[in-house]
Order: structure tokens, then C-alpha cells, then sequence
């Protein structure tokens, strides 16, 4: 599987930042036909992005588009436009606004057909943004609604304005704020992460919107990451590498990880369940958490930084 720390969001209708995203360093490059399209830009757009999928080099990206709301005139359209066009070239649609199981079964169904039309080998995948109080109560539902189904990802802007949470923050979650003792977002990443992983989901966690504060964005990586998120939308080239950086373990996390699998079989060879290490007990559990990082540092072709086989 590749990697997805990085979703770099692009406007689908600006052509010269398609080129410029080519060449970036994110994971994934989500050309976008909703929010950052203005309704004029609208009609035209997939075209644009259809044209710029076609004829750049984008090398091994990932490539995901991102439609319109079904709530809306452009989506059905721009679903048909996009997977006809380029279904063979994109590993997922990314629906906003979901917000029932319906809304993902719909899409899925469109898809069947414009795969049988095409004669398409690949599935293609959805990415199922949550950002609404519908969508997040419906969240398990809509997270086991298809096999299409790739990754979670947490709109925090529309859910903000969703539930009528106060305008606190246009930014996200990493700026500093005393406006509530705890985590404003704990509770619905912690639920999104369940809902994912309870079905083989990745989850992906919305853009930092004020991309010239870099210890902001320090700090949304950070907290997700530790609530285990995949990976986090760029809405700037210049928030990829802090994105890749944290959502990769460090050479440290890699380390601790072999110590402690080692310290484990160790253990097991002597007949017992638990060892410490450091002074501090570690057992299944903990194991099964180390085996995790060295697989995602696997995942992510970190081979220098692990044993040679
Ligand atoms: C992303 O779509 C968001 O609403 O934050
Ligand atoms: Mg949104």
C-alpha cells in the first residue's frame, strides 16, 4: 500500500497549481471541484482537471478528485464527467458531505456502471468526508456502507458550522486556545478513528488553515497522529514535509519498536507473558502497538532504519 501522510488540496479549476503539485512532495495530490471552486468556475472545471490527470507526468502519485456535495446541481455531473474521463487513472472520488450510508451506496452504484461502460479492471475507491452532525452521528453506518471505501476524513470546517460551534478558530484544531478546558474535536476524531478502523478504514484529518503558523500545524499533527490518524490534508505546499515528518514513526518510535519486540520474544523463550523494559512492564498489548510502528515504517519503505533480513 503507499503511503498517505500528505493530501495536498488543489483547486481543480487553477491549471498552473496542478503543474506545481506534480512536483510536490505530498503523498496524494486531491484535485478539488467543490469548496475552493467558485460556483462560476463550476461548470468547466472537470474538464480542467480531467485535461490536467491526461497530460502531466505525476509520476507515482496518488490521485484523488474530489466532487461536489449530492446536495447540490454539480455532483451527479461531475461523478460521471470524472470517472468516465479518468476512472482508470484515480485511486478514489472523494464525497463531501456524507452524511448516510445512502449518500456512499449512491455513488458506488454510479460507479458499477461507469466501470462496466469503460471496461475499467480497477475499482475505484471513496473517500467519505464527515462533516456535518448527520454524518458523524451515521458515522459507523456510513464507514461499512461499501467496500469502495478507503479512508475517513474529518471536514472540520463545515462540521464547525454544522453544529453552530462559535467561530473560534478558522484554522482547525492547532491553534493555541484556552476557549475550552480539554480538545474541542476529541470526541468526534476519536470517534471517526473507531468507526474507520473498526472497518479497515484509513482516516485522514482536515487542512490547518492558517499555513503561515508553523507551530500550529505542529501541533494538529501531532495530537491526530497520537489519536491515530493516517495522515492530513495540505491546503499549502509548504505544510507537506511537517505532515510527512509526523505522521512517519521517527527513528526513535522505530527503535523503541525492535527493542521492545525483541525484549518480548525474549521473554516468551523464557516461558513469561511481560518484561520491562527501562523499568517500565510491557506485554501483549504492548507488543501488538510496536508491531505497528515497524509495519508502518515498512509501509513507508523506511528499510534503513530497520533490521536487515
Ligand atoms: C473540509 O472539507 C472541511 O470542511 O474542513
Ligand atoms: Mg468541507
Amino acid at each position: 500500500m503507499k503511503p498517505r501522510r500528505s493530501i495536498l488540496s488543489v483547486p481543480g479549476h487553477v491549471e498552473k497549481m496542478h503543474a506545481r503539485a506534480c512536483n510536490s512532495s505530498a503523498d496524494v495530490i486531491m484535485l478539488d471541484l467543490e469548496d475552493s471552486v467558485p460556483v462560476d468556475a463550476k461548470p468547466d472545471a472537470p474538464e480542467v482537471v480531467i485535461n490536467s490527470i491526461q497530460t502531466l507526468d505525476w509520476g507515482n502519485k496518488t490521485l484523488t478528485v474530489r466532487i461536489n456535495g449530492l446536495d447540490t446541481p454539480f455532483a451527479y455531473r461531475d461523478l460521471i464527467a470524472i470517472a468516465e474521463a479518468v476512472g482508470d487513472r484515480i485511486d478514489s472520488v472523494v464525497l463531501p458531505k456524507t452524511d448516510h450510508p445512502g449518500d456512499v451506496h449512491f455513488v458506488s452504484r454510479m460507479l458499477d456502471g461507469i466501470e462496466m461502460q469503460r471496461g475499467f479492471t480497477l475499482r475505484i475507491g471513496i473517500e467519505a468526508i464527515i462533516e456535518s452532525a448527520r454524518g458523524m452521528s451515521n458515522v459507523s453506518r456510513i464507514a461499512r456502507a461499501s467496500d469502495r471505501l478507503r479512508s475517513l476524513v474529518f471536514g472540520i470546517a463545515d462540521y464547525s458550522a454544522s453544529i453552530r460551534a462559535r467561530l473560534v478558530s478558522i484554522s482547525g484544531h492547532g491553534e493555541e486556545s484556552d476557549i475550552y478546558p480539554g480538545h474541542r474535536w476529541h470526541f468526534e476524531m476519536s470517534r471517526l478513528v473507531m468507526a474507520a478502523r473498526a472497518n479497515d478504514l484509513r482516516v485522514i484529518d482536515a487542512p490547518y488553515g492558517n499555513f503561515k503558523d508553523s507551530d500550529g500545524l505542529n501541533r494538529a499533527c501531532a495530537m491526530t497522529c497520537a489519536l491515530g490518524f493516517d495522515g492530513k490534508w495540505a491546503i499549502h505546499p509548504g505544510q507537506i514535509d511537517t505532515i510527512n515528518r509526523i505522521f512517519s514513526p521517527s527513528q526513535a518510535d522505530i527503535a523503541r519498536a525492535l527493542k521492545v519486540i525483541a525484549a518480548y520474544e525474549n521473554a516468551k523463550n523464557r516461558g513469561r507473558g511481560a518484561a520491562a523494559i527501562d523499568g517500565r512492564m510491557i506485554d501483549g498489548a504492548t507488543l501488538r502497538m510496536a508491531r505497528q510502528v515497524k509495519a508502518q515504517a515498512e509501509y513507508l519503505g523506511l528499510s534503513a532504519l530497520l533490521p536487515k533480513k
